[in-house]
C-alpha cells in the first residue's frame, strides 16, 4: 500500500484510469505526445534516449497528473549486444549465462529509457516445428524454471529502482508452447495435471523469483482464450500464487477475442479481458478511443477491478523509481555493443555449443591441418538469431575471419558461394574438388534466423535440400567433415548425420557467435553444452520429449531413454515384440536425446550415494535427501561435465514420466581431477499432480539416475511413510 498510489487513485477520473491501462504503439511522434499529455500509461520505446525523454517530459510535465510512463521493449536476448538465443543459453545448463545476458540487456535498455522488457519467455515446448522454441529454454520444466528465475533476477537486480535494471515479464501465460501441430497461435487442450506439472510450473517459479509482470498468451486453452481466462489469470496467478504485479495482454490479443469467436465485438472483448484479470491492454485504443472518450462506462466494467489494475500499474511505476527519476541520463546513452558487453556475450556464447558427434576425434582441428571452410554460414553475418531489432549490433566477425584468426598452426581455405537455399552445380564441384585436397572440411550449414521465432513454424524441420546435397557430396570425397550447425530449433538430421565425422550445434550465438565457434573448433574452448531439446529422427515423432510417461506397452530396447528407464529390459531390437509403442518405419527413440552432448575430454561417474533417506513425513516437513556422485576427468584436457540428476517414481497412483530432471551441475575439471557433487531431493522434487488439482507425494521406490549425456549410473531408494516403518 502506497500513499502516493492511493492519493493518485483518489484524484483520477474514469478516463485517466483507463488510459493507464493502455499501451499504444504503431503511432507517430505527434500522436504519442498527444497521448502522453492525456495520461496514457505505457509506450513502446521510441528509439533513442532523446525521444524517450521528450515523451516522458510530456507525460510528467504536461499531463494533469504527471504520472511517468512505462516504456516497454522486447529485449529478449540483448538490445544492442546480442547474446545467444534463449534456447542456446539453455544448452549451457548454466543459469549464470542467462543472468549475464539479462544484466547486460537491462543496463543497456534502462540507460536508454526502457524500463520494462517483455522477457523472459518461459513457455515449455516439446514441438520443434513451433518457431518460438528459439525464444524459450526448451522442453524440460526443471531446466526452464531455473533459467526463468535467473533471467528474472538478472533483469530486475536487487531492486527495481536501480538505474541499470528493468521490470521483467514472464510470457506467454499459459501453455502457448503446446500449440496443436506446432503451428503458432494455435489452440491448446490438455489435462489439468499436465498443465500444472509442465506448463504452469515455469511461471510459478518466475513469479516466486519476483517477476514484475506476466503476459497473457494468444492461444485458447481448453476452450477459453487466455486473454479471457479468469480461472488461470485471476484464479491461479493472482489469487493462488499471490501475484501482485501487472498482467499485460499480448499484442492485439484482447481484440482478437473477437476472432476467437467468444465475443461479438471489441468492446465486449476488452470488458471480458479486464474482468478476467488482464491489467494492461497492448495495442489499439480499446479502453479510451482516439478522441479521448472512455469506451466502457463504470456500469460496463467493474470500477473495483479497474482500480485494482490501475493500482498494479502505478505500484510498478513506483517500484521502478519513475516518480523520482523519470528521465534517462542522456550522457549514458548506449548506441551499440561496448567491448565489456561483448566480452560477456563471448563468454556466454562459448558455453552454449553442443558437440553431438566426433568420430575419430576430428575435433579439435589438428595442428598443421589443411582446413577447407565452406557452407552458407562460412561468411554469413546471420548469427544473431530471432527476436533482434534493427538497432542490434552486428556480429564482430564472420566465421571465416574468426577461424583464420584462431588457427595459428593450420592453413585455412574458404570456399565462398553457398546460399542457405541454393547451391549451384559449379559451387558444388568447386567444394568437392577442394575437399579432396584438404585434411578436413568444416561445413557451416543451418537454418537462418528468420526461419524461427514468432509466426515461423515449419512443417519440415530438415535442412534446406541444397545444403543436404552439399554435405553429402563433400562427405563422399572421404575427407573428414565437421558440421557446424547454426539453428534456432532442433532439426531432423537423419539424411546426413551418419555420413559426417563431427556435429557441433552452434545455434544462433549472437554478436560473438563466430568467434566462440572458432575457439571451439581449434580447441581453445572445450565444448560443454547439452541439448535442452530432443532432436527427433523424423518430424512424425513430434511432439517428443524425454520425460514421456510409461505406456502399457513400452518398447524394450533402443535409445537411451527406454534402455535406462527400464533397467534390465534393454536388449537387442524388438522385432519379436510387435505390439509395442513404436513406429514401423523408425528406430526407437530420438536421434539425440535431451541432455546429450560431450566435449574433448572424458569423464567417469562414480556410484550414486544417498545420505540418510528420511521418511515421507520428514520430507513433507522440509527435510531433504542428499544424493552424491563423484566425477573425474579421465582425459587429457580440461573440460566441463554437465551432471544431471533424474528421478522416477516407480509405482504411483498416477502414471509417471520415465524420468524427470531434478538437478544439474556444470563443473570444470582439470585432467585427472575429481570432485564430489551433491544434490538434494525435497518433497517438491518427488511430488506429482493429479487431475483433480491435488499434489501427492507417495511412499515407495524411487530410482535416481545420474547422467552426463555420455554415461549414467543409477540407484534406488525406498521412501517410507514414517521412519519407524523402515
Ligand atoms: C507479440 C509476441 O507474442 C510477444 O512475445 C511480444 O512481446 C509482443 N508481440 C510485443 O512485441
Amino acid at each position: 500500500m502506497s500513499a502516493r498510489v492511493d492519493a493518485l487513485l483518489e484524484r483520477m477520473t474514469w478516463e485517466q484510469k483507463l488510459l493507464q491501462l493502455q499501451i499504444v504503439w504503431r503511432a507517430d511522434t505527434a500522436i504519442q505526445h498527444d497521448l502522453a499529455r492525456r495520461g496514457i500509461g505505457a509506450q513502446f520505446w521510441p528509439p533513442s534516449v532523446a525521444a524517450v525523454n521528450a515523451l516522458q517530459r510530456v507525460a510528467v510535465e504536461e499531463s494533469e497528473l504527471g504520472i511517468p510512463l512505462l516504456v516497454a521493449l522486447d529485449v529478449v536476448h540483448g538490445q544492442f549486444t546480442i547474446f545467444p538465443t534463449p534456447l542456446a543459453q539453455a544448452a549451457s545448463f548454466d543459469p549464470a549465462v542467462a543472468a549475464a545476458d539479462a544484466r547486460v540487456s537491462a543496463a543497456e535498455a534502462r540507460a536508454n529509457g526502457v524500463n520494462w522488457t517483455f522477457s523472459p519467455m518461459v513457455d515449455v515446448t516439446r514441438d520443434p516445428r513451433w518457431g518460438r522454441v528459439v525464444e524459450g529454454f526448451g522442453e524440460d520444466v526443471f531446466l526452464s524454471s531455473r533459467f526463468a528465475e535467473a533471467k528474472v533476477r538478472g533483469y530486475q537486480g536487487d531492486r527495481l529502482s536501480r538505474r541499470d535494471v528493468v521490470a521483467s515479464c514472464l510470457k506467454h501465460f499459459v501453455a502457448y508452447g503446446a500449440a496443436e501441430a506446432g503451428r503458432d497461435y494455435n489452440t491448446t487442450d490438455m489435462s489439468h495435471r499436465r498443465l500444472r506439472e509442465t506448463y504452469l510450473e515455469t511461471f510459478r517459479a518466475g513469479v516466486a523469483a519476483g517477476a514484475a509482470s506476466v503476459m497473457a498468451s494468444f492461444n485458447a486453452l481448453n476452450g477459453i482464450p487466455m486473454h479471457a481466462n479468469t480461472g488461470l489469470l485471476t484464479g491461479v496467478l493472482k489469487d493462488e500464487w499471490g501475484f501482485a504485479g501487472v498482467v499485460v495482454g499480448d499484442a492485439d490479443g484482447v481484440a482478437q477475442l473477437v476472432d476467437h469467436g467468444i465475443v461479438p465485438d471489441e468492446k465486449t472483448a476488452v470488458a471480458r479481458a479486464i474482468e478476467a484479470g488482464v491489467d494492461v491492454v497492448m495495442g489499439g485504443s480499446l479502453l479510451v478511443d482516439d478522441d479521448g472518450v472512455a469506451v466502457l462506462t463504470p456500469g460496463e466494467l467493474s470500477p473495483a477491478r479497474v482500480d485494482d489494475a490501475v493500482r498494479r500499474v502505478l505500484t510498478l511505476k513506483e517500484r521502478l523509481g519513475l516518480f523520482e527519476n523519470p528521465y534517462a541520463d542522456e550522457r549514458r546513452e548506449v548506441r551499440s555493443a561496448t567491448a565489456p558487453a561483448r566480452a560477456h556475450a563471448r563468454a556466454a556464447a562459448s558455453r552454449c555449443l553442443v558437440l553431438l558427434r566426433n568420430e575419430g576425434a576430428v575435433l579439435p582441428l589438428a595442428r598443421g591441418a589443411q582446413v577447407l571452410l565452406a557452407g552458407p554460414f562460412a561468411r554469413s553475418t546471420d548469427h544473431l538469431g530471432a527476436w533482434v531489432q534493427s538497432f542490434a549490433s552486428p556480429v564482430s566477425q564472420t566465421l571465416a575471419d574468426a577461424l583464420a584468426e584462431a588457427m595459428t598452426d593450420a592453413a585455412l581455405e574458404v570456399a565462398d558461394g553457398a546460399d542457405v537455399f541454393a547451391v549451384s552445380e559449379e559451387h558444388l564441384a568447386d567444394v568437392v574438388g577442394r575437399a579432396a585436397r584438404a585434411d578436413v572440411v568444416v561445413l557451416a550449414v543451418g537454418e537462418p534466423s528468420a526461419l524461427s521465432g514468432e509466426a515461423s513454424s515449419r512443417a519440415d524441420i530438415a535442412l534446406p535440400a541444397p545444403q543436404v546435397r552439399l554435405i553429402r557430396a563433400v562427405a563422399a570425397t572421404g575427407t573428414p567433415v565437421v558440421i557446424v550447425l547454426a539453428t534456432g530449433r532442433p532439426l531432423v538430421v537423419e539424411d546426413w548425420v551418419d555420413e559426417v565425422d563431427a556435429v557441433l550445434v552452434a545455434w544462433h550465438l549472437g554478436v560473438e557467435g563466430p568467434a566462440a565457434i572458432a575457439e571451439v573448433l581449434v580447441g581453445r574452448t572445450n565444448p560443454g553444452g547439452r541439448l535442452p531439446m530432443t532432436f527427433p529422427r523424423a518430424v512424425g515423432q513430434v511432439p517428443i520429449h524425454y520425460d514421456h510417461e510409461s505406456t502399457g506397452r513400452p518398447p524394450r530396447t533402443g535409445g537411451r531413454i527406454q534402455g535406462e528407464a527400464h533397467p534390465g529390459l534393454a536388449g537387442p531390437d524388438n522385432t519379436d515384440d510387435y505390439y509395442t509403442s513404436k513406429y514401423l518405419d523408425l528406430p526407437l527413440g530420438p536421434r539425440f536425446d535431451f541432455g546429450a552432448g560431450f566435449g574433448y575430454t572424458t569423464f567417469a561417474l562414480g556410484d550414486v550415494a544417498f545420505g540418510r533417506v528420511v521418511a515421507l513425513a520428514d520430507l513433507e516437513a522440509g527435510a531433504t535427501i542428499d544424493v552424491r556422485v563423484r566425477v573425474q576427468n579421465t582425459g587429457t584436457r580440461v573440460g566441463d561435465d554437465v551432471v544431471q540428476l533424474y528421478v522416477r517414481d516407480e509405482i504411483a497412483s498416477v502414471t509417471q514420466p520415465v524420468r524427470r530432471l531434478r538437478g544439474f551441475t556444470r563443473v570444470t575439471l582439470e585432467p585427472g581431477d575429481a570432485t564430489t557433487l551433491a544434490f538434494t531431493l525435497g518433497a517438491d522434487d518427488l511430488r506429482f499432480w493429479t487431475d483433480d488439482g491435488t499434489q501427492l507425494l507417495e511412499p515407495g521406490a524411487f530410482t535416481v539416475w545420474i547422467d552426463d549425456g555420455v554415461s549414467r549410473v543409477h540407484a534406488r531408494f525406498e521412501l517410507t511413510q514414517r521412519e519407524d516403518a523402515a
